[in-house]
């Protein structure tokens, strides 16, 4: 067939496009309470020129996701392709996106974020008018081989030259959300005397995070021994396994008062209620935990303590400070991961952080 430059017969990029268009790609998708399956789900592609679609390298589970299977978020729609949180590489970009182009190399946020709205304005990413945590929430996540960005400009980091690509796994989600919904929330201060209850990958990351602002002493507690030995590993002055032994009574007995600040790290009415019993006068209580019930909030002891109560979504505003922390070797939070799989195994991947007592687990990593 005779051509010339001018009429070409064939559109490379057309047919090229539609063939990603028509492609699949595994996904692990949530079918309601309890259900979860990787299946073949359409690649997603660029729906407004403000979007990356990035191919995920490594992702995660999150206590989010677990707390989505026990059906405490209903805005989770069966048949959504689970996950917040992981890094990529950008497979394409849409015409508007400035920051990033094919190939480079990202973190992606938990959150969503347009950068331009009125509390985006205040960085209070967690409540953009068009993003927020909608990624494997309300729309597709990272559970799968790609994942569409939307606002990708706002919502992607670029990952340093030769930076450890798990260590900033921990940068999507659990560090920012224990340093600003925990540490800086509970306005954690040199010589303080903390407790964080929850001692998961959130409760670690507090962990970490507080000893930016050196305090005193650093009650961990928890359930589960194991995390407890590792929490020590990470800079815990004193460990409580409240299963085991009545944490309100010993941090009484110990401390003068109680602490100058609890971290809840866990989510359900137990742990909150540690927190209102230990924390001391002009103390701060921050609430992370995602709750699925009330809890009974003792005003009637509590209105003349001074305290403060926060409660917060992560926004991920301080991902490129803390990102500094990770790339300088101040923080190490790469070794929070105890677990590796395969995408093709994800639901092992599910079983073994569901069971993370008996597991041993703490962040699993998950790669194509
Ligand atoms: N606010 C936010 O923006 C935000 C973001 C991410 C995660 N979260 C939430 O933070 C919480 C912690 O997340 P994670 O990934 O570390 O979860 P996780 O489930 O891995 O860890 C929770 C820990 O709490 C312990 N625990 C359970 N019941 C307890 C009790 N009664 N007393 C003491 N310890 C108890 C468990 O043994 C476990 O180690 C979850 O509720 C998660 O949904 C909140
Ligand atoms: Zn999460
Ligand atoms: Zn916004």
């Amino acid at each position: 067939m005779k051509t010339t430059m001018d009429e070409p017969v064939i559109n490379l990029k057309e047919i090229l496009q539609t063939s990603i268009a028509k492609a699949t790609m595994k996904g692990l998708v949530y079918g309601g309470p309890g259900i979860i399956e990787l299946k073949e789900i359409p690649m997603p592609t660029i729906l407004k020129p403000t979007d990356a679609v990035v191919k995920v390298l490594k992702t995660t589970i999150c206590g989010t996701d677990l707390g989505i299977l026990k059906g405490k978020t209903p805005s989770v729609k069966p048949g959504t392709t689970l996950g917040h949180e992981g890094v990529g590489v950008i497979e394409e970009v849409g015409t508007a996106v400035r920051s990033f182009k094919k190939g480079d190399q990202v973190i992606i946020s938990c959150i969503t974020s347009d950068g331009t709205c009125e509390y985006c304005k205040k960085q209070m990413y967690a409540h953009c008018e068009d993003g927020g945590w909608i990624l494997g929430n309300t729309i597709n996540g990272t559970q799968a081989e790609y994942v569409r960005i939307p606002h990708a400009d706002n919502s992607l980091h670029h990952t340093p030259a030769g930076a450890d690509e798990e260590a900033l796994v921990m940068l999507s989600d659990i560090l920012p959300t224990g340093f600003e919904i925990g540490v800086i929330n509970g306005c954690v201060k040199p010589g303080d005397t903390i407790a964080i209850v929850g001692a998961g990958p959130v409760g670690m990351s507090a962990l970490l995070t507080s000893q930016f602002y050196s305090p005193a002493k650093i009650y961990m507690i928890d359930l589960d021994e194991n995390r407890l030995e590792l929490a020590k590993e990470f800079g815990a002055t004193d460990t409580i396994n409240s299963g085991t032994e009545d944490a309100v009574k010993r941090i009484m007995a110990e401390t003068k008062d109680g602490v100058d600040v609890c971290i809840e790290a866990v989510g359900v009415p137990a742990s909150f209620d540690i927190c209102q019993n230990i924390v001391r006068p002009g103390g701060h209580i921050a609430n992370v935990g995602v709750h699925g019930h009330s809890v009974d909030f003792q005003i009637q002891n509590l209105w003349i303590q001074n305290i403060t109560l926060t409660t917060g979504l992560v926004s991920t505003n301080t991902t490129p400070m803390l990102l500094k922390t990770v790339s300088s070797g101040k923080i190490n939070p790469a070794k929070l991961i105890t677990h590796h799989f395969k995408l093709d195994n994800i639901l092992q991947a599910y079983e073994v952080f569901g069971n993370a007592a008996t597991e041993k687990a703490m962040k699993v990593i998950i790669e194509p």
